[in-house]
């Protein structure tokens, strides 16, 4: 029975551009979960937008020296294309600096206000006198009070989840200035979670929640019991949503506030573009929303933002909130600051059309209960050995032999065989074996079933032998490439939620894209005669190709390559020593001088001991190098020498000045040499 959908998945910020980690732990799923549904018939609002308002868009564009309409500009363009190439089927993407996501926003916080749903409250928060900025969320680090970690942020702990505010920081520290924050009275309005414990413990703790997945489920239990306080919505910044009461002058609306109503207003523009009427979508008790998100948003789609509809009163609540867990890549945490990612728009122009795999390996590998890693050589394995040998490589020799033996005519078979049978009944259980899985968002799975379909494909022409039967029985031959076509067709269908590009193509080779041919999910659990007999298809085409390893070598590279720029990047260099004056630098007198013997110091692993010309003499200096240098490899060197250093005794041997050394960018202990053919560019190392 078709029924209203509205999938919403996470408005992703607009401070750089989509990565793996989003599409593995949202997009991709809330994908095949859209494509599904309205394969199926279903009435379907596939909803995402940029989420522009929030702290780091600010940090963003304070660090590029732009505004944040820029940075929301810039990247809204980029995000919103690369989805778009990717085949992200939204029905609509919108911004929330849109104009009808800034009147619903408000309008929202309008009637909750009027509800009295708000207590309006003076309190202390954290300040930063010297930005002369009040510090909450990421304007602000510290310690999280439930589980340590040192890098909270004053709304959230990103490592165990809990929702905070920016005063349960432990030792906060501003993320503007570095300062330790002073305290100072402001006013905000609060919504009370605490007043709506009650509703939320029935309804997900009692309510039929029991079919959520069990991180999230577990998570929203664990906060619930640990007791729901008031959650302070607006915020003293001047990026955001205006508060449209009165005394709230220079307050916005807090993102976390305005960011989910940017379904409702992204449902509102689509409604208005399509010529629909928006409120059945988030109205209607009939209507089922399902919000995609990854697990660092939890908190805010099964306490906050519930308890937000609750109080507004004429909303439906989410059905489901099917979170994922992070993605990692080769081993380590994706990290955007660190460039530690594969960005999308890069994919897109380093894998030309090869959305698909992109698509089938995250899927295939999605952190569906627990962090997962992303490696390139997964990605390789996965296209080779999977999408190229066993789904492209089955549709391949069907269609091949089928122009080969046929002229690409569908042939008219004969009586099944036992195998035949069985082939039909095994095809005609997919359709509801993936739509169980999908149904249970257990998007893996149903990836690896509709593998399997291909592989059902593959064993049956290894098994029954067409390219030998033609030569010993047509009639056979007939019969099996009939029953081959018909697998084919079924993954035409099945794979559209999954692999919509290659879908797209193998119906087109298939030549069932005009409605009396189309096949639908169902037809295939009823018919034996998806591609009927007589049919015309087209000429093979390849779905995929090998991936070579240079090209994965290419890409390892690359990671490689931001681990160095970073390791450059964190490295500590020695603060500066003390300033001197120009007279302090005038007392010292080098010259160039040459090492015209070199010995080790006796008992003395440091220490070489130096006979050097400098030009008005030849004296002995102890030089603490011979960690790094041998004799050997010191005499002739020229090099400067601080000729009027005070004499002082070194293990009984007078040492009667000093070489100058430095460090290389790499730690290496170098001579100043008055030749100059080195790199000088740490501090002087007096040696
Ligand atoms: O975590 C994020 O990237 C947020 N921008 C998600 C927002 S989801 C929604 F509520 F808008
Ligand atoms: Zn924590």
């Amino acid at each position: 029975m078709s029924k209203r959908y509205t999938i919403t998945a996470a408005l992703p910020y607009t401070n750089g551009p989509i990565h793996i980690g989003h599409l593995a732990g949202v997009y991709v799923p809330a994908d095949i979960y859209a494509r599904y549904l309205r394969l199926k018939g279903n009435d379907v609002a596939f909803i995402c937008g940029s989420d522009e308002h929030g702290v780091p868009i600010t940090i963003k564009a304070k660090n590029e020296g732009v505004s944040p309409q820029d940075v929301v500009d810039k990247y809204n363009a980029i995000i919103k294309d690369s989805f778009e190439e990717f085949g992200i089927s939204f029905d609509n993407y919108s911004r929330t600096s849109a104009k009808i996501h800034h009147d619903t926003a408000q309008e929202f916080f309008k009637t909750l206000y009027d509800k009295g749903e708000f207590v309006e409250e003076v309190t202390e928060q954290l300040y930063d006198e010297e930005a002369n900025q009040f510090l909450a969320d990421r304007f602000v680090t510290g310690t999280c009070p439930k589980c340590g970690n040192e890098n909270a942020y004053g709304d959230q702990c990103e490592k165990c989840g809990t929702s905070l505010n920016a005063t349960d920081l432990i030792n906060p520290k501003s993320a503007i200035t570095g300062n330790t924050p002073t305290l100072k009275q402001t006013k905000h309005w609060f919504l009370p979670l605490d007043k709506h414990e009650a509703f939320l413990k029935e309804w997900i703790l009692k309510g039929h929640k029991k079919d959520w997945k069990p991180n999230v489920y577990g998570q929203v239990k664990s906060w619930i019991d640990d007791g729901l306080r008031p959650r302070a919505v607006t915020r003293d910044l001047d990026w955001g949503i205006p508060v449209p009461v009165e005394g709230a002058d220079g307050k916005v609306l807090y993102v976390w506030f305005d960011a989910p109503i940017g379904y409702i207003s992204s449902t509102k523009e689509w409604a208005e573009r399509v010529g629909k009427d928006w409120e059945p979508y988030w109205k209607d008790k009939d209507t089922k929303l399902i919000h995609f998100i990854g697990k660092d948003n939890i908190v805010f789609h099964c306490i906050i933002f519930p308890a937000m509809l609750k109080a507004e009163g004429s909303y439906i609540l989410p059905d489901n909130v099917p979170a994922n867990e992070f993605l990692n890549l080769e081993g380590n945490k994706l990290s955007t600051s660190k460039n530690w990612a594969v960005w999308l728009p890069d994919y897109l122009k380093e894998f030309p059309n090869q959305q698909d795999v992109l698509r089938y390996v995250l899927t295939a590998n999605a952190p569906e209960t627990k962090d997962n890693d992303f490696t390139w050589s997964d990605f390789q394995a996965r296209n080779n050995n999977e999408l190229v040998a066993i789904f492209g490589n089955f549709i391949n020799r069907v269609v091949v032999l089928t122009d080969k033996y046929y002229n690409g005519i569908v042939p008219t078979p004969s009586e099944f065989s036992k195998v035949d049978d069985d082939t039909f009944a095994a095809l005609r259980a997919y359709p509801e074996v993936i739509a169980s899985s999908i149904e249970r968002y257990r998007f893996r799975e149903a990836s690896q079933e509709l593998m399997n379909l291909a592989r059902l494909g593959n064993k049956y022409l290894a098994d029954e032998e067409p390219w030998k039967t033609i030569k010993t029985d047509e009639e056979r031959t007939k019969t099996v490439m009939y029953v081959a076509l018909q697998v084919a067709a079924a993954l035409a269908t099945l794979s559209e939620p999954f692999l919509p590009f290659t879908s797209e193509k193998l119906k087109g080779i298939l030549n069932v894209s005009s409605s009396a041919v189309e096949t639908s999910w169902s037809d295939i659990s009823s018919k034996n005669d998806l591609l009927p007999a007589g049919h015309q298809i087209g000429k093979a085409e390849l779905l995929f190709s090998k991936i070579e390893d240079e090209t994965i070598q290419k890409q390892l590279e690359k990671l490689e390559a931001s681990k160095k720029a970073n390791e450059a990047a964190n490295k500590k260099v020695e603060p500066q020593k003390e300033t001197i004056t120009y007279d302090d630098f005038a007392k010292l007198d080098m010259r160039v001088g040459t090492i015209i013997e070199a010995e080790k110091m006796p008992k003395a692993n440091k220490l070489l001991v130096l006979k050097v010309d400098t030009g008005i003499d030849v004296r002995t200096i102890v030089s603490g190098i011979a960690e790094s240098f041998t004799p050997e490899e010191v005499v002739g060197k020229r090099v400067t020498v601080l000729v009027n250093l005070a004499p002082r005794a070194l293990r009984g041997v007078e040492s009667q000045g000093m070489i100058l050394m430095t460090a290389s960018a790499d730690g290496k202990l170098v001579f100043v040499n008055p030749d100059a053919e080195q790199s000088v560019n740490n501090g002087l190392h007096i040696s």
